[in-house]
């Protein structure tokens, strides 16, 4: 079975009770029982860590394997080089990585306007919650080998 890796970095294991009025009120065993009935033919790997190496290692594993990563970053994703040359590394292989946030960015403070991983991405989606990640992966269905 294909597995799609779901990677979520810091903060995101707290999704249920962390600022619900902005990241809405399911958790990440909610959104893994979403993401597996959505594609029953896929393997859902959804991961979480609070731990910035271990997110690069992830990625290094996807540009090994080639497994689609479905990639919300939180706050690395305004700030961290290296987690765009780990994503970078994975889109020049050849492999995918889809840029994913439960909020819409733009929308909120000036500092999380910026992304140093959406030119290095395959693609972005935001602020839709849930959907953003399912959405993400229905066009991974779709484009699958
Ligand atoms: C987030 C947006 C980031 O700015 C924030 O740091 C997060 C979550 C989102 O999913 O909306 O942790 O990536």
């Amino acid at each position: 079975m294909t597995s799609v890796l779901v990677l979520n970095g810091p903060n995101l294991g707290r999704l249920g009770t962390r600022e619900p009025d902005v990241y809405g009120a399911g958790t990440l065993d909610d959104l893994r029982a979403q993401l597996a009935a959505d594609a029953p033919e896929f393997e859902i790997d959804l991961r979480q860590t609070d731990v910035e190496g271990e997110l690069l290692g992830w990625l290094h594993e996807a540009a090994d394997s080639g497994a689609p990563v479905i990639l919300n970053a939180g706050a690395w994703t305004h700030y961290s080089y290296a987690l765009r040359d780990a994503v970078s590394l994975v889109t020049k292989a050849g492999g995918t990585v889809i840029e994913v946030h439960l909020s819409n960015p733009h929308a909120r403070e000036e500092f999380r306007h910026t992304s140093v991983i959406t030119a290095v991405s395959t693609g972005v989606i935001a602020g839709l919650g849930f959907d953003s990640y399912r959405l993400a992966l229905a066009f991974i269905r779709r484009n699958a080998r």
